[in-house]
C-alpha cells in the first residue's frame, strides 16, 4: 500500500491546529449610518457603507465544539435547540468556515443571548460576530480582526461591525471589481473619535420578534422602492459627514446625521410596494418625546432599525433624564442605557 506521508503530516498539523472547543463573546452594535440593501446577496456585499457604535450591554456568548462523530451540526440558543431556517443559517456559515479549514467535522454550537432576540436590537450582529471568532478558532483558522470581520459579514452584514469596540465603519468594497476583490474589500474597521461621552438609551416598546426579517425587507426595498437610490446616494454623504462629526467630538452633528439617515431609511421602506412599516404608534410617541427633549435643550437624537424600538443618542450625563422622559411619554417602554462597548473576543479554547 502506498502511504502519502505528506497528507498524513498535513492531517496531523491540521488536527493539532483545531481546538476541541472555543468560546467567544461579542456585543451588539447600533448603526448611526445604516446598512440597508445588498448588491450581492451571496457574499453579503452592501450597497453603501455604514457606521455603528458597539454597545457595552447585551453580550452574546457562543461556544463551538467540534464533534468528530456527529453527522449534523447542532445548535442551541439559551439551551433551546435551534431548528429550521435559523439552524440552516448557522450551518451555512459553518460550511464556509469548514471549507476554508479543509474540515468536514460537524459542530455543537451553544449560544447564550442576553439581548431580546429579533426585537430590532441587532442580536444577529453579536451572534455572528461571536460565532465567527469561536468557529474560526475551533476549526484552526488563524484570522486577524479584518479577516474575522469579513467572515462575520457572511453570517449577517451588521456582524462585521461588532468585531470592533467603540465606533466602526463597514466598507462596501469596490463595486466595479470582481467578486473576489469586492469580498476582500468589504470589512469593518474602527473609527477615530474625538472627545465624546455618548450613550444610547434603548427604548424597547415591543420585545417580540419582528414581522419581517431585515434580510427580506431590505431586498424588497431595493427591488421596489422608488426612494431607495436617492437614500443610498445621500447615505454616502451622511457617512463622510458622520466621520468628520465623530472626529470633532460633535454630538449634535453626530445625532442630527444619525436621525436623518435612519428616517430616510424608513422612508425608503414606506415607499416600497407594498410598504414595509416597522414603526409603531409607540415609536412615534418616543420620537415626539425626543423632540421635546431637544426643545428643552437636551442633545437627544433617535435612530430605529428593522423594528419599532427607538435608540436615543445623547450625552452620558443626560442618559437617565432621557430614559425618564421616554418612560414618561411611553409607559409601556422598557429602557436600557448603553455606552460604547468592547469588540468581539475569544474567551477561551479547550484543547483535546
Ligand atoms: O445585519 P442584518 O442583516 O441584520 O441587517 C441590519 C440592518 C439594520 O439593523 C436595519 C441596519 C444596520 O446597519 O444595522
Amino acid at each position: 500500500m502506498r502511504v502519502d506521508h505528506d497528507a498524513q503530516a498535513r492531517n496531523r498539523a491540521g488536527e493539532r491546529a483545531t481546538a476541541a472547543a472555543a468560546t467567544a463573546v461579542a456585543h451588539p452594535n447600533i448603526a448611526l449610518i445604516k446598512y440597508w440593501g445588498k448588491r450581492d446577496e451571496r457574499l453579503v456585499l452592501p450597497r453603501t457603507g455604514s457606521l455603528s457604535m458597539t454597545l457595552d450591554i447585551f453580550p452574546t456568548t457562543t461556544r463551538v465544539r467540534l464533534d468528530p462523530t456527529a453527522e449534523n451540526d447542532t445548535v442551541t440558543l439559551d439551551g433551546v435547540p435551534v431548528t429550521g431556517q435559523a439552524l440552516h443559517r448557522v450551518t451555512a456559515f459553518l460550511d464556509l468556515v469548514r471549507r476554508r479549514a479543509g474540515s468536514s467535522r460537524r459542530a455543537v454550537v451553544d449560544t447564550e443571548n442576553t439581548v431580546p432576540t429579533g426585537a430590532g436590537l441587532a442580536s444577529s450582529a453579536s451572534g455572528f460576530a461571536a460565532l465567527a471568532v469561536a468557529a474560526a478558532t475551533a476549526y484552526g483558522l488563524d484570522l486577524d480582526a479584518t479577516a474575522l470581520s469579513r467572515l462575520a459579514r457572511r453570517g449577517s452584514g451588521s456582524a462585521s461591525r461588532s468585531l470592533f469596540g467603540g465606533f466602526a465603519q463597514w466598507h462596501p468594497g469596490p463595486s466595479t471589481a470582481g467578486a473576489a476583490e469586492a469580498d476582500l474589500g468589504s470589512y469593518a474597521e474602527p473609527v477615530p473619535v474625538g472627545d465624546l461621552e455618548p450613550a444610547l438609551v434603548l427604548a424597547v416598546v415591543d420585545a417580540g420578534p419582528k414581522a419581517m426579517s431585515s434580510r427580506v425587507a431590505m431586498r424588497h426595498t431595493v427591488d421596489t422602492s422608488p426612494l431607495y437610490e436617492a437614500w443610498a446616494r445621500s447615505s454616502e454623504d451622511d457617512l463622510a459627514e458622520m466621520r468628520a462629526a465623530l472626529r470633532r467630538g460633535d454630538l449634535h452633528g453626530v445625532g442630527e446625521l444619525a436621525e436623518r439617515n435612519a428616517l430616510g431609511m424608513h422612508a425608503t421602506m414606506l415607499a416600497a410596494r407594498p410598504a414595509v412599516r416597522y414603526l409603531a404608534p409607540a415609536t412615534v410617541t418616543v420620537l415626539d418625546a425626543v423632540l421635546r427633549l431637544r426643545q428643552q435643550g437636551v442633545a437627544a437624537y433617535a435612530t430605529m432599525d428593522a423594528g419599532p424600538n427607538v435608540k436615543v443618542l445623547c450625552h452620558r450625563a443626560d442618559a437617565e433624564r432621557v430614559a425618564g422622559a421616554v418612560r414618561g411619554a411611553a409607559p409601556e417602554a422598557a429602557t436600557h442605557i448603553a455606552g460604547p462597548g468592547p469588540g468581539a473576543r475569544l474567551l477561551g479554547r479547550e484543547e483535546r
